[in-house]
C-alpha cells in the first residue's frame, strides 16, 4: 500500500515521464464488494444478449420484474459494440458452454421495503456441480436477490460482442446490516435526477441507507403541506424545492433497489432556514437588553414550538418518509444566542439551571424526543453524538451517530456501546475532506469495530455511513466528488473484515470498479493515472 503513494509521489514532481504505462492493472470480473465466499473454478461459459434471459422460479414482485429489467440495460447495453477481448486466460480455461439463462429462485414471498437489518443473503450458481449447464440466483429475500442480480451484472467480462462468465459459486451477505451514504440538500440544492444517479450508483455498491440530510442552516428545500412557509420562505427559491411527489419518487426509486431513505430534519441548532417560515421556532438574539434582530437555536422555552414539532413529525413520517427510523441531528449546538436572551436566563433561573447551557439543551431535546416516542407510527431514530455525549435521556433503542475525532473515534465509540447504546460509525468517513493524491486508503483502514470493548458490546455496532457534506459540493462535482471513494467504505461495510485488510490487494480490484462503473455511464473520478476501456 507504501508503494502506491510513493509513486504518487512521483508523478507530482515529474508529470508526464510514466508514458502510456498503466500502473495499476485492474482486475478481470472481480466483485465489488468481495463477497464473503466465492468458489473458483477453472472453467467457463459464455453469455450471449441476444439470447440471454433471466426467468424466475420462486416467488415474484414489481421489485424482482423491476430488478431483471434494469439489469438487462446495464449488463447489455444499446450502444455499438467496441469491447476488446482481453482474456489471455481464455485460453487455458476450458469453455463449457453457453449460459442462456440465469433462474432467480426468491424462496419466500417478497417484502414491500427494505428496512434496518433485512436479510440480504444470496447465492449464486454458475455450471455448478448440481445444476451443470445453468445459472441460478437465490434467496430467502427479495433484497438478496437485488444484492446477487448486482453481483452477477459484475461477473460479465466484455468478450468482442458477447460475455464470458466464469464458472462459480458464490455464497455472500453483508458484515453490517447498516451501510449508508449521507448527502445534504441544504447547502446546495441537488436535482432528483442527481440523487437517483447516486441511488443507482449506491445499488451498484450494495449500500443500503441513503441518508438524506434534507435542510440546514442555508436552505429549506422540503415542501410541507402543513407548513408551507417553511419551504416557501425558507429556500433558495421556489425552484430549489422538493415536493411531495419528489420525496415519494426518491423513495420509490430507493425501494426498487432495496435502499431505505433515512430523513434528517436536524434540531435545535443548524436551524436558520427554518425561522422565516414559522415564527416563534427560533431563539431571538440580544445585545444588552434589545433584540438584535438575528436568531438562534430553536427556542426551547416556546411550548408553542413542541406543538409545532409534532405537527411536522408527523407529517414527515407518516405522509412523506416511510422508513421506521428518523434522524434527529442534534448536533453543534451553538449557546451565545440562548445566552444572551434574557426570557431564557428567566427560565434557566426559574428551573434552576445554572450557567449550564448544555443542560438547556437537554430540556429541549428531551421534550423532543417525547414528541418523537409518541408519533403515530411510533418510529426510532437516531441522533448524532453530542446528545449522548450531553448525557441527555435517549430512548435504549436510540442508535448514536458517531461522526467526531477521525481515526480517533474508538473511544467513542467504546463509549456509547458501553452505555448499551447501538451505533454507527462516519468520523472516519467524511469524504467531503479531500486533498491531492490517494486519500482512500485511510478510508480503508478505518474498521468501526476497531475500539477496546466487548463482544457484546461490538454487537452493538450496526455498520457505518459515509458523508458528503454539501458546502462545496452541487451536481456539478457530487457524483464525482462522492464515487468511487464511497465504494471504498461500501467494501468496509459489506465484505468479511479478513477481506479489506490490504489497500494492495484492493487496488487492482478498485480500478476495474471504477472503470466498470465509468463503463455504465457515471462520471465517476480516477484514483490514480490510468485509463479505461470505457474513456472513449
Ligand atoms: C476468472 O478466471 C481466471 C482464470 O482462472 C482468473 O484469472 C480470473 O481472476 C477469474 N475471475 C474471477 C472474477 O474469478
Ligand atoms: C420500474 O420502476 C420505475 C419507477 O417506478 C418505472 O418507471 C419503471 O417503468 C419500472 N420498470 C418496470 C420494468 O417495472
Ligand atoms: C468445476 O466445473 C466442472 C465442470 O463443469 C465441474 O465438474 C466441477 O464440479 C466444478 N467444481 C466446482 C467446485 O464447482
Ligand atoms: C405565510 O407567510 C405569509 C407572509 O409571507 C403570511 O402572510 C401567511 O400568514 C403565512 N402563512 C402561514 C400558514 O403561516
Ligand atoms: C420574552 O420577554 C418579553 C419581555 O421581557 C415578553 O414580552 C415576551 O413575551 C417573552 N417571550 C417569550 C417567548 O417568553
Ligand atoms: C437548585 O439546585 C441546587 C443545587 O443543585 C439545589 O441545592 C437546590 O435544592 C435546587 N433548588 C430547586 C428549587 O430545585
Ligand atoms: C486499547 O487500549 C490500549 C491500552 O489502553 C491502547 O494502547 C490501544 O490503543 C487501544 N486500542 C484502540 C483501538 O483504541
Amino acid at each position: 500500500m507504501k508503494a502506491a503513494l510513493a509513486v504518487v509521489a512521483v508523478w507530482v514532481g515529474v508529470s508526464g515521464v510514466m508514458g502510456s504505462i498503466p500502473q495499476v492493472k485492474p482486475t478481470v470480473g472481480q466483485v465489488w464488494p468481495s463477497p464473503q465466499m466465492q468458489q473458483p473454478n477453472n472453467t467457463y461459459m459464455i453469455v450471449r444478449p441476444e439470447t440471454f434471459k433471466f426467468t424466475t422460479t420462486g416467488h415474484d414482485c414489481d421489485i424482482l420484474r423491476n430488478a431483471t429489467q434494469r439489469y438487462m440495460k446495464i449488463m447489455f447495453p444499446d450502444k455499438g459494440s467496441r469491447r476488446s477481448s482481453i482474456q489471455p486466460w481464455s485460453k487455458t480455461k476450458a469453455f463449457t458452454g453457453y449460459l442462456d439463462e440465469v433462474t432467480i429462485n426468491l424462496m419466500a414471498p417478497c417484502e414491500e421495503k427494505p428496512y434496518n437489518d433485512m436479510d440480504e443473503h444470496y447465492q449464486i450458481k454458475i455450471d455448478s456441480p448440481d445444476a451443470q449447464g445453468i445459472g441460478t440466483i437465490m434467496a430467502q429475500s427479495i433484497w438478496g436477490i437485488l444484492r446477487g442480480l448486482e453481483t452477477f451484472s459484475q461477473m460479465l467480462i466484455p468478450d468482442g460482442s458477447a460475455f464470458m462468465v466464469n464458472t462459480t459459486q458464490i455464497m455472500d451477505f453483508p458484515r453490517f446490516g447498516h451501510r449508508g451514504l449521507m448527502l445534504d440538500t441544504s447547502r446546495h440544492y441537488l436535482p432528483v435526477a442527481v440523487l437517483k444517479e447516486n441511488l443507482d450508483l449506491m445499488a451498484m455498491n450494495k449500500f443500503n441507507v441513503f441518508h438524506w440530510h434534507v435542510v440546514d442552516d442555508q436552505s429549506f428545500p422540503y415542501v410541507s403541506t402543513a407548513f408551507p412557509n417553511l419551504s416557501k420562505l425558507g429556500a433558495y427559491t421556489e425552484r430549489h424545492i422538493y415536493t411531495p411527489a419528489d420525496v415519494a419518487e426518491i423513495v420509490e426509486y430507493a425501494r426498487l433497489r432495496g435502499i431505505r431513505v433515512l430523513p434528517e430534519f436536524d434540531t435545535p441548532g443548524h436551524t436558520q432556514s427554518w425561522g422565516p417560515g414559522q415564527p416563534g421556532l427560533l431563539t431571538p438574539c440580544y445585545t444588552g437588553s434589545v433584540p438584535s434582530g438575528t436568531f438562534g437555536p430553536i427556542n426551547p422555552i416556546n411550548e408553542d414550538n413542541y406543538k409545532f414539532l409534532k405537527d411536522f413529525f408527523t407529517e414527515v413520517t407518516t405522509q412523506r418518509f416511510t422508513d421506521h427510523y428518523v434522524h434527529l441531528g442534534g448536533d453543534e449546538v451553538s449557546f451565545n444566542c440562548w445566552q444572551s436572551n434574557p426570557n431564557i436566563t428567566a427560565y434557566m433561573a426559574e428551573h434552576n439551571i445554572t450557567g449550564d447551557y448544555s443542560k438547556l439543551e437537554q430540556v429541549y431535546i428531551t421534550k423532543l424526543l417525547d414528541v418523537i416516542a409518541h408519533l403515530p407510527n411510533k418510529n426510532g431514530y437516531l441522533v448524532w453524538q453530542e446528545v449522548f455525549d450531553n448525557g441527555v435521556e435517549i430512548a435504549s433503542d436510540t442508535i448514536v451517530h458517531v461522526w467526531k475525532g477521525g481515526s480517533t473515534a474508538g473511544e467513542e465509540m467504546n463509549k456509547v456501546t458501553k452505555a448499551g447504546y447501538q451505533t454507527i460509525l462516519s468520523s472516519c468517513w467524511y469524504l467531503n475532506y479531500i486533498n491531492y493524491g490517494v486519500d482512500w486508503h485511510a478510508y480503508y483502514d478505518c474498521d468501526p469495530t476497531n475500539f477496546n470493548g466487548t463482544d457484546a458490546q461490538k454487537q452493538l455496532v450496526l455498520g457505518g455511513e459515509a458523508c458528503m457534506w454539501g458546502e462545496f459540493v452541487d451536481r456539478t462535482n457530487l457524483i464525482a466528488r462522492t464515487w468511487p471513494r464511497a465504494s471504498v467504505v461500501a467494501e468496509k461495510l459489506w465484505s468479511a473484515i479478513d477481506q479489506t485488510q490490504s489497500t494492495d490487494a484492493a487496488t487492482p480490484r478498485l480500478e476495474e470498479h471504477r472503470c466498470r462503473l465509468l463503463g455504465r455511464g457515471y462520471g465517476v473520478e480516477p484514483l490514480w493515472p490510468s485509463f479505461c476501456e470505457a474513456d472513449i
